[in-house]
């Protein structure tokens, strides 16, 4: 046959444009991942000031999109402000897919719903703020597992339930807690005691109860702790 000299430059060269083709793709990925989980989040809010209508089009680069910041070095999303915006609606389960999304304020919106557990997902979140909403029911036990956060708030929203007793086992970085103006019920989980690096604490105007621990000590670090509009005793050592 005339053409077999031919068939293995041919596999050679398939071989190699597969190659381009699945190396192109992969460098491309992530950053499409990022764009589609941040399109999925303006397909489910409402935004009535169009902050987000036409600044958050596909035509231009995702890092100068309102709100978006991205890392110097790989380009991926690594904190979302979108902060004050009177954005309402859910937060959909794409969310998750911002794998490199270190810093998260949604604080003053008109989120509803509950948070999705792809969150869970997002490893590296020092920060997450989204008080100031209308976030409903409890606060999951999975939130027991953001190894670097710093900051917690989820004040001012519809939280009901007993805090988890072991997310605070799963936040060994905490230095600000902030569930204040909820419906939360229950005791103040011992857990929370562990978090030696805790600096301010507010669980004001909720339904908690119990006697403070004494383990309370174990926290040196701490400086302001908002306790009042609850059920709690606060029983010193001497009586
Ligand atoms: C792209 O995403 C993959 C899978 O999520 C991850 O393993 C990889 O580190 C990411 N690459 C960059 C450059 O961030
Ligand atoms: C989107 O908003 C950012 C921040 O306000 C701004 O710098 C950018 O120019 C806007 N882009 C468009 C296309 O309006
Ligand atoms: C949102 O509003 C608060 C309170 O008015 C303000 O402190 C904060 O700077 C605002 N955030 C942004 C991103 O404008
Ligand atoms: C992102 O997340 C959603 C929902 O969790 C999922 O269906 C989707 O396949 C993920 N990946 C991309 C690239 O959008
Ligand atoms: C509080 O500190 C004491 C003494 O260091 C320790 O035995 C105890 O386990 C700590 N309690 C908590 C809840 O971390």
């Amino acid at each position: 046959m005339g053409n077999t000299r031919f068939i293995p430059a041919l596999t050679v060269a398939l071989l190699l444009l597969n190659f381009v083709v699945s190396f192109s793709t992969k460098i491309t990925t992530n950053i499409s991942t990022d764009q589609l989980a941040l399109l999925a989040l303006k397909a489910h809010v409402i935004d009535p000031q169009h902050l987000l209508t036409t600044n958050w089009s596909s035509a231009f680069n995702i890092c100068k999109w309102i709100g978006v910041t991205c890392g110097s070095r790989h380009r991926r999303v690594i904190a979302l402000d979108l902060s004050n915006m009177s954005l309402s609606g859910i937060v959909p389960p794409h969310i998750g897919n911002l794998s490199s999304l270190t810093w998260l304020n949604m604080r003053n919106n008109n989120f509803h719903g509950s948070l999705p557990i792809q969150l869970v997902n997002l490893h590296r979140l020092k920060y997450i703020r989204l008080s100031f909403n209308s976030f409903y029911g409890e606060i999951p036990s999975w939130f027991g597992s953001f190894p670097k956060l710093q900051y917690l708030s989820l004040s001012y929203n519809n939280l009901i339930g007993k805090i988890p007793s072991h997310i605070f086992e799963g936040l060994p970085r905490l230095q600000v807690l902030y569930l204040a103006v909820n419906r939360l019920s229950g005791k103040i989980p011992l857990s929370l005691f562990q978090c030696k690096k805790l600096e301010d604490i507010d669980l004001a105007d909720n339904s908690l109860e119990g006697i403070l621990p004494k383990e309370i000590g174990n926290l040196t670090m701490l400086n302001t702790l908002h306790l009042h509009n609850n059920m709690i005793e606060g029983k010193t050592e001497s009586t």
